[in-house]
């Protein structure tokens, strides 16, 4: 009998999503005879009446430039701590024995996990419980163990250089420092790289806590060599010396994470008080997870659900897809989600910022 096999992808979006769905389908169909189904919003889609969809050839047509996923996705719907409204209010609980119920109802024989942290970790308890579990990592963010880059986080790169080539004209023209807000919660990644790609004054990530002294001084002693313009990058998760991260509403109100945001405008009314100058604080948002994802995206999104398929018919589980250096490979799904991928603050990448003069706000 032919073997069936699902797929969701869970946690916020990114691009490559459906370029990892195209190529799991188009594999366990075309090289192996499978049948494949499509879990809707993630696990939220095995949670009480299971939600999913036939995936054949016809339904991965034409996705791979498409950024989103079309299998939906939702960041609430934990199995292990779902949000249950009663008369009392709302109630965390743990639905995982559902969950594992409605997949063998299903007659499945193992789900692809397409997802970031969140995701990965609901997968290994459910790989615990008997459901046999492939990951695959994805995340703008790039802040997960286990593998050299997630997709989606090189096209948030570009999204992010691009942003910054256009905010330096204007910024130049009117004589302004513009702070430019982006994504990433524990990790610098994106900021990082983006404000080297696009030429930032000054960079602030979460793993280096900043001293706005430290962040004016940069800034002053570029005006002072002649510059009258500046552009500051600051990851949403960048918190001053012994200072917390700005948030905009708590886990407790949203049912999810706590969602962060804000950073960008406080230090730029700092830096306009500070130093007399005029700034503008922008923020880049869900911008940088939207759209069509850049070809490296699409190709690595797609070698790792090829690899998804391949642990399958070699019936390993537990495992998380990965590359290391040029090689698509696995590791453990435990390996990647114990401990966050975090910037070095010593390593070779901030060095290389400050040799060219950019101020990390230390
Ligand atoms: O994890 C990726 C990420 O983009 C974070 O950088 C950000 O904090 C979060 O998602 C925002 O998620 P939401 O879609 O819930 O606003």
């Amino acid at each position: 009998m032919s073997r069936s096999i699902a797929i969701l992808t869970g946690g916020g979006d990114c691009p490559g999503l459906n370029a990892v769905i195209r190529a799991v389908v188009r594999c366990a169909i075309l090289q192996h005879g499978w049948r494949v189904i499509g879990i809707e919003d993630g696990f939220d889609g095995l949670v009480g009446t299971p939600r999913w969809r036939e995936l054949d050839l016809a339904a991965v047509r034409g996705i791979l430039p498409r950024g989103g996923t079309i299998l939906g996705t939702s960041n609430r719907g934990n199995p292990l701590a779902y949000p249950v409204r009663s008369a009392q209010g709302v109630q965390l609980v743990d639905v995982s024995a559902e969950v594992v119920g409605n997949f063998k109802a299903l007659a499945l024989e193992a789900l692809i996990a397409v997802g970031g942290d969140g995701t990965l970790k609901i997968a290994r308890r459910l790989q615990d419980l008997g459901m046999p579990m492939v990951g695959v990592p994805k995340t703008i963010d790039n802040d997960l163990r286990g593998t050299d880059v997630t997709f989606g986080y090189h096209t948030a790169v570009e999204i992010v250089t691009e942003a910054l080539d256009r905010l330096h004209t204007t910024a130049e023209s009117h004589h302004r420092v513009m702070v430019v807000e982006v994504m990433g919660r524990d990790a610098g990644w994106i900021a990082l790289e983006a404000g080297l790609a696009g030429s930032a004054d000054v960079i602030l990530i979460p793993e280096i806590p900043f001293d706005m002294d430290a962040v004016c001084a940069a800034l002053a002693t570029r005006r002072q060599r002649g510059t009258r313009f500046s552009i500051v990058v600051v990851a949403e998760g960048a918190q001053p010396c012994g200072g917390d991260k700005v948030v905009q509403a708590t886990a407790g109100e949203n049912l999810g994470v706590e969602r962060l945001g804000g950073i960008g405008a406080a230090v730029s009314r700092d830096i306009a008080a500070r130093l007399g100058v005029e700034t503008r604080a922008v923020v880049l948002g869900h911008v940088q997870r939207g759209g069509s994802p850049v070809p490296f995206d699409r190709i690595l999104g797609t070698r790792f659900g090829i690899h998804a398929v391949a642990l399958i018919e070699q019936r390993q589980y537990g495992r998380m897809v990965a590359l290391r250096g040029r090689a698509i490979t696995d590791v453990e799904i435990s390996s990647a989600v114990d401990s966050p991928n975090l910037v070095d603050p010593q390593g070779e990448l901030i060095r290389t910022a400050e040799a060219l003069g950019i101020g990390v706000g230390r």
